[in-house]
């Protein structure tokens, strides 16, 4: 995938948020944005992803200007998945699948039910097919909600901290189940605060403070942080 980014700024009341953010990738399928909290990372997630739109400047993803795109058209192409609690708590997991298929993707109710089985077999989850959400574990419930992004067969995928609410193992769970997209080459732009998994599974890592990008560049630059500020961050993140 290709990202350019150009002089991108947003506020919120008055405060800047994103401040005049500028990066071009070529050929990166895997992007990690890392950063502590109150970085910007998930306002960059949300424009990226057009769930809002710019004060000010452009992004293009594949050579397309996003902010010409129409919103409705955008989300058919592009999944999302956040940090938990994201499924229809009164269908269970198929229909949760099956839904947007039908409703939003016009397709027939068989084939989306076909889709939506086969998938969640692939991520050994069909035995809950019949299940609603509140009986699902955390990591389930998750993986779930990767699932139901990619049945529409999205050309991206942006995740903002799937694992943030869950416990180690099922940290472990949701992580494996990530690096399989990137084993088949799906494209993803993640928001991560688990350093390790970044390493494996990003091609390239984004890192971001006080609504800037602060480094960037491919994943050895966390063994090999140039800035104070990544030396920093990094040693936060490994205190405990
Ligand atoms: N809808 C909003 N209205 C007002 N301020 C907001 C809004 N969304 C985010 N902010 C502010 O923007 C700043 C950046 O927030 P953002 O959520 O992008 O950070 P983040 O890097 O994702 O942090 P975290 O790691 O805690 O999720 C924060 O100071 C936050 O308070
Ligand atoms: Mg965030």
């Amino acid at each position: 995938m290709e990202i350019k980014i150009e002089n991108l700024n947003h506020s919120y009341d008055d405060k800047l948020i994103l401040d005049n953010i500028n990066i071009e990738l070529k050929d990166k399928n895997a992007v990690a944005l890392i950063g502590p909290s109150g970085a910007g990372k998930s306002t960059l997630l949300r424009l990226l992803s057009k769930i809002e739109n710019q004060d000010s400047g452009q992004i293009f993803i594949d050579k397309e200007d996003i902010s010409l795109k129409n919103s409705e058209e955008y989300y058919k192409e592009v999944g999302f998945v956040f940090q938990a609690h994201t499924l229809f708590p009164h269908l269970n997991v198929l229909k949760n699948i099956t839904l947007i298929l039908e409703k939003v993707h016009n397709v027939s109710k068989v084939d989306a039910k076909k889709i939506a089985f086969n998938l969640l077999k692939k991520f050994d989850l069909h035995e809950h097919a019949s299940k609603l959400p509140n009986q699902l574990s955390g990591g389930q419930s998750q993986r779930v909600s990767i699932v139901r992004s990619l049945s529409i067969n999205p050309r991206l995928l942006f995740l903002d901290e799937p694992t943030s609410a869950l416990d180690p193992v099922l940290t472990q769970e949701v992580l494996n189940t990530i690096l399989k997209l990137k084993d088949e080459h799906m494209k993803f732009i993640i928001v991560t605060h688990e350093i390790l998994f970044a390493k494996k599974a990003a091609d390239y890592i984004i890192f971001m403070d006080q609504g800037k990008i602060v480094e960037h560049g491919d994943v050895s630059i966390l063994d090999n942080p140039q800035t104070n500020q990544l030396k920093q961050f990094l040693s936060n993140v490994f205190v405990w």
